[in-house]
């Protein structure tokens, strides 16, 4: 077995891998140690053009190579804060209304793409495997390509792909679909996304797609299929137990005095649906006075990408909701909105969400959202919380446990509070029990061990072949 080649935009340092970092992280990670090879991208920071091409740096890890290089304030500002994310994230999030396009940071995405494909190159090995992740690298593929790299190359999309008039939106759309069609395997979180994918396919590129997901597009053949991310659910149970009688944990619940608890985690992203939260949370308080000062909202936002102009705005508009919601229903002693914009732990989080009656996860759009999955695994099978979820979060596919919503529906948010706030404990041990089976039956091994195996079955490219195998 070849070793494996992880590329993604953020790399995570050995010592997070063995942390607390991010499930994805993880599962990754145990990926790379088994077979051996290196997890390349962005080293986070911006560096002067001598250190950039001075790069990669490298750090050993047993079997694993972390290589990581800097960006020049050039390439961060046109790749990662333009391009990516005021262009792609936007509208692959159905929000045209925030996307800006730019040629110069288009030219600039596709130049540090291949910019960073080149210095991977020279540490690749012929029977390698190399899987791309998500968003800021869609044109990777075809930039090893043009370096005469053969080996099998996978790519998986973490966030939603848009349905193709939205797409549209972004005018070299094409040229995006294109660069698509140069990796062997390309991997969806839904059905959803997997399907838009294929309309696109078939309606704008005169392509064809066969039953079993395999296509045919600007002449080049390529697999697709869906690959729902998870979570190592017995894991999360088990650290969410035992930090559950830490310090924190204690004096969040002495601070409660007995009031109910909702529970939402997000990075602060227009994507999240943060505001009509806050507005369905007031509507709960406005509509049933009975919950008055006998239920809290803790919202934990770390903010990201504040360079970004958009992700500005809604930090004002979250910090205002918040203000005139507390000011309009707090008491000497009861503040119904706890607004943290602060990164926390991720065990303390989820030995929190125990102890929480609702968790609150509603996005606009979200590729899949693992702070849902995380919710239940954290939950105390004898005395569990409700998720309450939006329909427009890839985890409501497989989290037919949740009370779904539409975060568009107030009224219909507030009414899922209600229920789930007083849910007897059959109900939402049911519901838990479902939820658990469905994240136990499809855990992050799983999601990243059929990947893999799809990428390995593959079947091997010979030189001189362009993209996609033939
Ligand atoms: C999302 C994306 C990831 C990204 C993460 C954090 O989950 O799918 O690719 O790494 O957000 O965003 P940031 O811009 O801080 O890397």
């Amino acid at each position: 077995m070849g070793r494996l080649i992880v590329v993604s935009n953020r790399v995570a340092t050995p010592t997070e891998t063995k942390g607390s970092a991010g499930g994805l992280a993880v599962g990754v990670f145990g990926a790379l140690k088994d077979a051996g090879g290196v997890w390349f991208g962005w080293s986070g920071d911006v560096v002067s053009e001598t250190v950039a091409n001075a790069g990669p740096m490298l750090e050993q890890d047993g079997a694993v190579t972390f290589a990581t290089v800097g960006l020049t304030r050039k390439d961060y500002d046109q790749y990662y804060r333009g391009f990516s994310n005021a262009t792609l994230w936007p509208v692959f999030h159905y929000r045209n209304d925030l996307a800006r396009y730019e040629r110069e940071e288009y030219a600039g995405y596709r130049r540090v793409n291949a910019w960073l494909a080149h210095k991977l190159v020279k540490l690749l090995q012929p029977d390698d495997i190399i899987w791309i992740h998500d968003y800021h690298l869609i044109p990777f593929a075809e930039a090893l390509r043009s370096e005469g790299v053969t080996n099998r190359i996978g790519f998986f999309l973490h966030i939603p792909f848009p349905a193709p008039q939205i797409l549209l939106n972004i005018p070299p759309h094409e040229e995006l679909v294109k660069s698509l069609s140069c990796y062997d395997l390309l991997g969806f979180q839904t059905a959803t996304d997997q399907q838009a994918f294929h309309d696109y396919v078939t309606r704008h590129a005169r392509g064809t797609v066969s039953a079993d997901g395999s296509v045919e597009a600007f002449g080049r053949k390529l697999r697709t299929g869906v690959y729902r991310i998870g979570v190592f659910p017995d894991e999360i149970a088990e650290q969410a137990k035992r930090y559950e009688s830490r310090q924190h944990v204690l004096e969040l619940k002495q601070s409660l005095e007995g009031r109910k608890l909702i529970m939402s985690v997000d990075r602060l992203d227009y994507s999240k649906g943060l505001v009509e939260r806050f507005r369905a949370f007031e509507l709960l308080l406005e509509r049933s006075p009975e919950w008055r000062g006998n239920v809290t909202l803790v919202q934990i936002a770390p903010p990201t990408r504040s360079d970004v102009a958009t992700y500005q705005k809604i930090r004002q508009d979250l910090e205002y909701e918040a203000g005139r919601i507390n000011g309009r229903y707090s008491g000497l002693d009861y503040t119904p909105i706890r607004y943290l914009n602060q990164q926390y732990d991720r065990w303390k989080l989820m030995s929190l969400f125990r102890e929480s009656q609702i968790g609150f996860v509603t996005p606009l759009h979200d590729g899949m959202n693992l702070v849902a999955k995380e919710y239940v695994a954290a939950q105390n099978p004898d005395d569990p919380g409700v998720l309450v979820l939006s329909i427009f979060a890839g985890a409501a596919a497989e989290l037919s446990g949740a009370v779904l919503v539409n975060p568009h529906d107030a009224i219909g948010m507030c009414e899922a509070l209600q229920r789930a706030l007083q849910m007897p404990l059959d109900a939402r041990q049911r519901r838990h029990e479902i939820n658990m089976a469905a994240l136990r039956e499809n855990d992050l091994g799983v999601w990243r061990d059929s990947f893999l195996r799809d990428l390995r079955s593959v079947p091997v490219r010979r030189a001189g072949e362009g993209g996609g195998h033939q």
